[in-house]
């Protein structure tokens, strides 16, 4: 579809360079008000700063100041024009998100949108950082937009649950058009100053650095031009084909059929957006109004806003109040299998060098060519260019001797999972590694005091736990050993905050939080397979619940080998108590280990990615019943969900109990960033909330009925449900 036209611009012509206005070239008159938005007169200019740090969210005082000094300015008859920034790095981040579900305070977001645009003087508004959500709206509802390099410019409630609630719905679509305004609003992703220009989104691009500067600049050129108010609820250009806006209103309809799969709000958005290109502009605002609200009372956005400040919680842990991370230029990497080479990838492209040592020079073969075919994917797909391959693997080096390490600030291993082998490493790199080098083992399920034991200096190891694959997944589980020390916890954390990952602490314990809540609710499927589910039965019904794919699924992705693995090492300690089932065995022993083998629980035919049913399987569980003596019986959806999730809820509260997870909202994005978990769900320890606690204590008890050795309910989990108390209390206290 075609860009729609620029809604009645004037030209503004840029000024020569070095003639640009400047503070030091203005009188400024007056310093009025200070606060949440303070306002200073540049001669005719009324400059409106809004100061709310850390991100100038729009809380109710930052409303209520606004609002006031463009009600004032109306009447100042030495104003000719206003000007909206922010101080600090961004314009507005948004609505204040904290302010959710508490009753809302005056001035409304919407209505205050609406007073600017009804200014009798024109408004600017000079965008510099973020300019996202509602702080967009308020540009938006502005008269004319002006935007620094490096400005964001996004309306991304809908990762919030929600749909731009102050006219952004409205307003967007008449700038944009309805096919760009969906785009900006179903993905939430942000457009730099440049797309946004080319949107229709702002009016001019700036070239100073400093958004005073800048708007001052502008709102000088607006003036020598006589601009007036110039509204966009007016703008009709860009929806004036009412045809193609409703076909692209449509398509986006279609589309979030099949992407926007269990959540709320995208499909309301398309609603709302239907409402901009049919009705008149307030009748609009008034759907767009009702639909925010009911958005606003979804559990979906509670659940989505707890997710985003619990991403943000993981990072406030002790150690950072008293320690600061060890420098951190060098890594080394020893193994280059899956994980070395994923880890590689992800510390090459944070722009850091890296050394990886391998067992021979067969293996380290393998290892650097694993690593060449991440980025020639990525230079295939377009995603960077083979300049930009070659760079980051200019920074890459191989070696087959450990000495190569000695240089490393931080060492991963990430060889096989085997304690002899693990220890054997951490010796050598005990030998060569230079004095304050942090040592971490990528290791998912050994004890990591064991591993430092091989070491003279356990002070400096550590538990870095990467998901696989390691370039992509944010979920970095920072594994706190019992001499670590406080400053290689810091690196650690510094080393995620690099890598753009999630940092998320965890003490000593078999599989940390993630691994070890996911064996239990992973067996809790096992034994209802044993029981009469069948696999696909239970991959649909977690499906169903919003996981992109289900557990036996995820076995097959991840190769069942590994499973094998870890069961055999921990037969000798097994609880005998323990029902134990054998299916999963039984498979591995004929060598069915998922998709890298053709074969798992699901049948991969000519290296299919998705698998299908397998009948052998079925009959496999059929002989494993009776051997085990079991009748099977039904299950429905609901049978299936209640056990897997109250298994998995529990043992997350035993993690909590016994302080393997800080908090439990640490837990939630364990599972929200590296296992599947449905980020509008909120993560287990958010849901078990919403569910309600003693209820899940109720089924718990329940089923221990009939395995009271599996089924025994966290003590954690009885003294909240019994005194009414939620895991989301923990995460305050
Ligand atoms: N409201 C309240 N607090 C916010 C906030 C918001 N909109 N955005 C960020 N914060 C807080 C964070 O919680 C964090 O607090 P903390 O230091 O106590 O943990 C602090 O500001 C800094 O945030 P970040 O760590 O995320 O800082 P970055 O510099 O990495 O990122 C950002 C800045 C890009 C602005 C990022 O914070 C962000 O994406 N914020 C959310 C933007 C958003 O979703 N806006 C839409 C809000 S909904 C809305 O506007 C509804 C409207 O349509 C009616
Ligand atoms: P892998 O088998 O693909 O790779 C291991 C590599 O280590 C091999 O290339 C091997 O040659 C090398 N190696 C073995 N001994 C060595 C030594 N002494 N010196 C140098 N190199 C040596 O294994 P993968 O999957 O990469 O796993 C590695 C570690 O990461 C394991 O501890 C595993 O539990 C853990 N992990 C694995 C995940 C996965 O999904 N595969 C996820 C998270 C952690």
């Amino acid at each position: 579809m075609a860009r729609p036209a620029p809604f009645a611009l004037p030209p503004v012509p840029r000024p020569a360079r070095g003639q640009e206005a400047t503070t030091e070239t203005l009188s400024m008159t007056d310093s009025a008000s200070t606060g949440a938005a303070q306002t200073r007169r540049y001669e005719d200019i009324l400059v409106v700063v809004i100061d709310h740090p850390p991100v100038n969210a729009l809380s109710a005082a930052v409303r209520r100041d606004l609002s006031n000094a463009i009600a004032e300015a109306q009447t100042d008859t030495r104003v000719r024009a206003i000007l909206l920034m922010g101080a600090g790095k961004n314009f507005i981040a948004g609505a204040d998100i904290r302010e959710f579900g508490k009753p809302p305070q005056q001035p409304l977001l919407p209505d205050l949108c609406n007073q600017i645009e009804a200014s009798a003087k024109p408004v600017i508004a000079a965008l510099h950082g973020a300019a996202l959500g509602g702080g967009l709206e308020i540009a938006m509802a502005a008269h004319y937009r002006v935007a620094l390099a490096g400005a964001k410019l996004g309306l991304p409630e809908v990762n919030l649950g929600l749909l731009p609630g102050a006219g952004g719905t409205q307003r967007a679509p008449r700038l944009m058009g309805a096919q760009a305004a969906l785009d900006l609003m179903l993905t939430g992703k942000h457009l730099s100053a440049d797309a946004a220009l080319a949107a229709g989104l702002v009016d001019a691009l700036a070239s100073e650095e400093d958004p005073l500067d800048a708007g001052l600049a502008y709102t000088r050129q607006l003036l020598a031009l006589n601009a007036g108010p110039r509204r966009t609820r007016d703008a009709a250009d860009a929806l004036s084909d009412r045809q193609a806006q409703l076909a692209a209103v449509d398509a986006a309809a279609e589309r979030i059929a099949t992407t926007a799969r269990g959540l709320f709000s995208p499909a309301r958005i398309v609603q709302a957006v239907r409402a901009a290109i049919e009705q008149p502009f307030d009748e609009g605002l008034r759907t767009e109004r009702a639909l925010f609200l009911q958005c606003l009372d979804s559990p979906q956005r509670a659940a989505l806003v707890h997710a985003f400040f619990a991403e943000r919680e993981t990072a406030k842990i002790p150690e950072l109040k008293e320690a600061r991370a060890r420098r951190l230029e060098r890594v080394g990497i020893v193994g280059g299998g899956t994980m070395g080479a994923g880890i590689a990838v992800a510390v090459l492209d944070a722009g850091l060098p890296v050394v990886m040592v391998e067992q021979d020079d067969a293996a380290l073969a393998r290892g650097r060519a694993r690593v060449e075919q991440v980025y020639d994917l990525l230079v295939k797909k377009g995603r960077i260019s083979s300049d930009e391959r070659a760079a980051r693997l200019a920074r890459f080096t191989g070696a087959t001797n450990y000495d190569a390490l000695g240089e490393a600030d931080l060492i991963i291993e990430a060889v096989f999972e085997d304690m002899a082998v693990k220890q054997a490493v951490f010796a050598q790199l005990d030998r060569v590694a230079k004095p304050g080098a942090v040592l971490a083992t990528n290791t998912s399920y050994l004890d990591v005091n064991q591993i430092a034991e091989a070491t003279r200096g356990p002070a400096d190891v550590l538990g870095l736990h990467f998901f696989s694959p390691a370039n992509i997944m944010k979920l970095l589980e920072v594994v706190v050993g019992r001499h670590t020390a406080p400053d290689t916890v810091a690196t650690g954390f510094e080393l995620a905050r690099r890598l753009r990952k999630t940092p998320v602490r965890a003490g000593v314990c078999d599989g940390f939080i993630g691994n070890r809540i996911l064996a239990v609710h992973r067996q809790a499927a096992d034994m209802m397979m044993e029981d009469g589910a069948s696999p696909y039965d239970i991959d649909a019904a977690v499906r169903a619940f919003g996981y992109p794919m289900g557990p036996y699924q995820m076995a097959d992705l991840a190769g069942g080998d590994i499973g094998w693995a870890t069961r055999k090492r921990r037969a000798a300690t097994r609880d005998p108590a323990l029902r134990y089932v054998q299916i999963p065995d039984r498979l591995c022993e004929r060598g069915w280990f998922g998709q890298k083998t053709g074969r798992g629980f699901y049948l991969y035919p000519d290296g299919a990615r998705q698998g299908t049913p397998d009948p052998d399987v079925l009959a496999i569980i059929d002989d494993e019943r009776r051997r085990a003596g079991v009748a099977p019986r039904p299950f429905t959806q609901d049978d299936i969900l209640s056990r897997y999730l109250a298994a998995m809820v529990n043992e997350a509260a035993n993690v909590l109990h016994q302080g393997i997870a800080l908090r439990p909202s640490d837990i939630d994005v364990v599972f929200l960033s590296g296992y599947g978990f449905p980020r509008y769900r909120g993560g287990p320890m958010h849901y078990a909330d919403s569910v309600d606690l003693p209820r899940i204590l109720a089924d718990i008890r329940g089923f221990a009925a009939e395995d009271p050795a599996f089924w025994k309910p966290s003590p954690l989990l009885v003294a909240l449900a019994e005194s009414g108390r939620s895991f989301g209390s923990l995460n305050a206290a």
